[in-house]
């Protein structure tokens, strides 16, 4: 029999820096990465490159099956590169317009299933890290850990305002405190797999946490959980 690998899920809503924080905890357990964000990102790209409507279900669904996607950590790299079609999507995928269409896309039932079993397929050893939204309560409801990472929406527009600065993306405060509010309203309220910790859930608020000190929190509920020998 095939051993699973385990897997440590991240889920909170945007810019609760689970993102960040995933990238940090695969890469300190040696772990594979899961940004399921990113293939919902991917099908609202792709869509808009098609001319595929997002109200369109069918065609939505059918486009998020036959994806084709990649991502690629080459040797002594920090930065994922993602393909799509075959070309590296870059910064497409980050900004907003990309995040809030994704958030459309990604209340779609016919979407999530189209994309349920290849998010699975990521479940490799020696184990994966997977951050998104329902990977705690949908995609892996067996996971070994679930985290859910939440913060102030005033702290994450704040974050989210510095993160699109910095890649010299043009950003407006105010702007950023409504989308976020407007999308974690999406996010929560959708019938199919809403944004909520599992039962099961560690939830850790990260608005007066550094990354680093959630990233060790995460690190050590791993440890203390199922390898409190490695301490
Ligand atoms: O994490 P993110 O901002 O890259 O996610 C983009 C959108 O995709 C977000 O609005 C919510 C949605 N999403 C989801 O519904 N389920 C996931 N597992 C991951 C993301």
């Amino acid at each position: 029999m095939t051993e699973r690998a385990p897997v440590l899920t991240i889920d909170g809503p945007s810019g609760s820096g689970k993102g960040t924080i995933a990238t940090l905890v695969a890469r300190e357990l040696g772990w594979h990465l899961l940004d399921s964000g990113a293939l919902y990102r991917l099908v609202a790209l792709g869509a808009g490159r098609h001319n595929i409507d997002l109200a369109d279900a069918d065609s939505l669904a059918e486009y998020a099956a036959s994806l084709d996607v990649c991502f690629e950590l080459p040797p002594g790299t920090a930065e994922v590169v993602t393909r799509l079609e075959g070309l590296p999507v870059g910064d497409a995928i980050r900004s907003e317009t990309c995040g809030n269409a994704a958030s459309k896309v990604a209340a779609l039932g016919a979407v999530r299933q189209a994309l349920l079993q290849r998010q699975r397929d990521f479940r490799r050893t020696p184990g994966l890290v997977a951050d998104g939204r329902d990977m705690g309560t949908v995609v892996f409801p067996d996971a070994e850990l679930k985290i859910f990472l939440t913060a102030s929406v005033a702290e994450r527009a704040q974050r989210r305002y510095k993160q699109l600065i910095q890649k010299g993306i043009s950003a407006n405060l105010p702007d950023l405190l409504t989308e976020i509010a407007e999308r974690d309203a999406r996010d929560t309220q959708r019938t199919v797999s809403p944004l909520k910790p599992a039962d099961d859930a560690v939830v850790l608020d990260t608005s007066e946490l550094s990354i680093e000190e959630t990233r060790n929190r995460v690190i050590n509920l791993y440890r203390d959980r199922f390898a409190p020998s490695r301490q």
